[in-house]
């Protein structure tokens, strides 16, 4: 019902073709849809020709607008909002569609709508991953945001903007960035910066790639047989490393009694005398052979044990008579003979053999 037409039908009822041009109302300039900036200045347009005096008000959401200081219409028609708001205690939001209407005594015109949204630049909601790349390879890197208006996003490495003259560097809609022929130059902290009318933001830097560390390994270790050995490795690196136990001497592990503690800690069991030897941990780049190791030397210590006791001999005067004792352990049990509770000397007529002197 609000349109052109209607002044139109007033100029064929009631006045001369020439009076009804000059007084007919039309749009020099309607307002355009438009994103906004929160706490900046926004003017919509509204320009009408007509006969004057020419009266233009503003609806918002299809409501009379009500006008403040900070929200008025210009002479020319203009709409002048101070400080664009998004909603907040007290203050509506002033997104929303608009239309202004240009009356005159001979008819009444509205405009199009126009759309006005608040432009924004919320936080990444993907941000650029760590990458290993051989030399030649190809690498890739993605970011995203949804701004409004859409975000011009860039790339910069070790905080320099990237080179885009490069014909290496592919940029992709979508925050795509990949990078061919990969060089030793190429390594560094790539993020991307996404601009718009709202804001810039930066993404998050990938982890960058850190060589495996053992960060403690294990301790050299002496226990008894029947204890519980822990050997400790933990390390650190970017990919995380993969932590693996050997021998040095190259001889199996095993599995009974054997469990891995948290990451990468080794745990035996029971330990007997075969679990002596020098522990290997070692934390390999996963997918390389590239490795950290540390030693750690485990010793079992086993206690005395009697293989052979003396045996009571009856032997004739001048005679001589064998005492026999075994002993096992490791170490290597020390053999002290006692006769009547008091340490035998070896003398004129006592001889020790063996280790025993
Ligand atoms: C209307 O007036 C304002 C303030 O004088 C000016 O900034 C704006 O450009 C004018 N608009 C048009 C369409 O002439
Ligand atoms: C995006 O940023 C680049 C580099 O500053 C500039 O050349 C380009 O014109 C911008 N594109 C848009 C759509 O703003
Ligand atoms: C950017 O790369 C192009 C092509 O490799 C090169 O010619 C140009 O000098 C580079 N510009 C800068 C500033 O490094
Ligand atoms: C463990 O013992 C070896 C010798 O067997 C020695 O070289 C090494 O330094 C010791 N390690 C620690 C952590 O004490």
């Amino acid at each position: 019902m609000w349109s052109e037409k209607a002044t139109q039908t007033i100029c064929v009822v009631g006045f001369l073709i020439g009076v009804c041009l000059a007084s007919e109302l039309s749009f020099l300039l309607e307002p355009s849809d438009v994103i906004a900036v929160r706490d900046r200045p926004l003017m919509l347009e509204c320009r009408v020709q007509g006969e004057e005096p020419i009266m233009v008000t503003w609806r918002k959401n299809g409501v009379p607008l009500p006008t403040s200081p900070r929200v008025r219409v210009l002479a020319n028609g203009t709409l002048f909002i101070q400080n664009f708001q998004k909603r907040k205690e007290g203050v509506d939001a002033d997104m929303g569609e608009y239309d202004c209407t240009a009356q005159n005594r001979y008819g009444l015109l509205v405009s199009r709508k126009a759309k006005v949204l608040l432009a924004s630049l919320p936080k990444f909601h993907t941000h650029p991953a760590s990458m290993a790349v051989d030399e030649g390879g190809v690498a890739r890197f993605q970011c995203q945001i949804n701004g409004v208006p859409e975000a011009n996003i860039t790339w910069e490495r070790d905080r320099i903007a990237l080179n885009t003259s490069d014909s290496r560097y592919t940029l992709l809609p979508m925050g795509i960035l990949q990078v061919t022929g990969v060089r030793q130059s190429d390594a560094g902290v790539f993020r991307c910066v996404a601009t718009n009318i709202a804001n810039v933001r930066f993404s998050g830097a990938p982890k960058t790639y850190k060589e495996p560390v053992i960060l403690s390994g294990p301790q050299n270790l002496t226990l008894t047989v029947h204890q519980t050995a822990i050997l400790e490795c933990i390390a650190t690196g970017n990919p995380r490393p993969i932590v693996s136990w050997s021998r040095l001497d190259g001889r199996s592990i095993g599995v009974e009694g054997i469990q891995v503690l948290g990451t990468g800690n080794l745990m035996i069991s029971d330990v007997s005398l075969q679990h002596s030897g020098v522990y290997v941990c070692a934390a390999n780049r996963p997918g390389t052979r590239m490795r950290r190791t540390a030693l750690g030397r485990l010793v079992v210590q086993a206690p005395p044990e009697f293989l052979q006791w003396p045996q009571s001999v009856s032997k004739p005067a001048g005679g001589s008579a064998v005492f026999t004792c075994v002993a096992q352990g490791v170490p290597e049990p020390h053999l002290i003979w006692l006769k009547n509770g008091k340490v035998l000397m070896p003398g004129h007529n006592v001889k020790l053999t063996n280790n025993n002197r």
